[in-house]
């Protein structure tokens, strides 16, 4: 089975948030004021998303990734990657973190079947990294990437998000890292999300001027994209040990290629990021709804994902949702 959306796009990537706690701030993540969170009885339960994740991948999901809030700081969370990895059918797992825990789970999540691991560093300044997390984790972080890389996880991508006056004095010396490392540098451009204003509401920095800026240290070549690839384009300096990759969220539409569904923390399917549209299925799951029933509300939030995120005509100036529960 597959799952088609009015669009033709074959949706086959799951992200399932299992928390909306972190245990960092980032100022462009956190909202002013207090962060509101969820209650313990409104987070899905692990034997809940482990029915989702094998309805999902019966219905044509071949890659899942785990993602927060932080997935490290939920309890347990190990074991639940160990079942859903065990779900026959499944192509791919991966976790985004930002590292700070990893280090002591590394060899847990190489038992459990994680090979590809996605973790969040906006900043190689170990100054900076404090000022924008609000934790001076930045040698905790480094250390379990170079860690992993040892151990043969592979591919390590780290995701960058990419803002004027934050982190733009630092674009070089990211690149010149895919030259000497095996990492995958990832830009991605600063999006205005939230219910409420984050601290800090960068600038974005267009993926078109990283590229000039990297294009000045050599020749980017690009790399053709494979079957389960998300929505980077994908570089490589020649000779390089590792790549670059440009994401576009504001940009450049990659919805024409999207190919992915959420599952929110509260167990919610939210079939685009940018937009405010969900499905519910907590409550029907917690209200004995049978796997055809649950089928049916994976179809209906398929057909609910937009074309592209510029049709949407929200309101207001920030994409609704907070990143935290979403998992980005
Ligand atoms: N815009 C772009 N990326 C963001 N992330 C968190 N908030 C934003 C935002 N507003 C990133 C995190 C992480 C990934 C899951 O999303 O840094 O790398
Ligand atoms: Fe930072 Fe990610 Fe935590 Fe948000 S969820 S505070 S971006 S580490």
């Amino acid at each position: 089975m597959t799952l088609v959306d009015a669009f033709h796009r074959n949706i086959d990537y799951l992200r399932i948030s299992v928390t909306d706690r972190c245990n960092l701030r980032c100022l462009y993540c956190v909202p002013q004021g207090e962060l509101i969170k969820l209650k313990h009885q409104d987070i899905l339960r692990y034997e809940e998303i482990l029915r989702i994740a094998r309805i999902a991948i019966s219905l044509g999901i071949k890659k899942i990734r785990i993602t927060g809030g932080e997935p490290l700081v939920r309890k347990g969370i190990i074991s639940l990657i160990e079942s859903i990895s065990a779900l026959s059918g499944l192509q791919d797992i991966s976790i985004t973190t930002n590292g700070v825990l990893l280090l002591e789970n590394l060899k847990r999540l190489w038992n459990a079947g994680i090979r590809r691991l996605n973790i969040s560093l906006d900043t190689m300044k170990r100054e900076k990294y404090r000022h924008i997390t609000g934790s001076d984790k930045f040698d905790a972080v480094w250390t379990s990437i170079e860690k992993a890389a040892d151990m043969g996880f592979d591919p390590i991508k780290i995701n960058i998000v990419a803002m004027k006056n934050v982190n733009d004095d630092e674009i070089e010396d990211f690149g010149s890292l895919s030259m000497t490392k095996p990492y995958h540098i990832r830009f991605i451009e600063y999006m205005p999300i939230g219910t409420k204003p984050s601290r800090l509401r960068p600038e974005y920095i267009p993926s078109v001027e990283i590229k000039k800026r990297l294009e000045a240290l050599g020749e980017l070549e690009a790399i053709s994209r494979s079957a389960l690839d998300g929505p980077a384009e994908r570089y490589r300096f020649e000779g390089a040990k590792g790549e670059i990759g440009l994401i576009s969220p504001m940009t450049n539409h990659f919805c024409k290629a999207c190919n992915r569904l959420r599952l929110t923390a509260a167990g919610s399917l939210r079939p685009c990021l940018l937009s405010s549209r969900e499905i519910d299925i907590r409550g029907p799951l917690r209200n004995g709804a049978t796997d055809a029933e649950l089928v049916e509300i994976f179809r209906k939030a398929v057909m609910m994902k937009p074309s592209s995120h510029g049709m949407l005509h929200e309101k207001s100036e920030l994409f609704p949702g907070e990143m935290s529960s979403i998992g980005g």
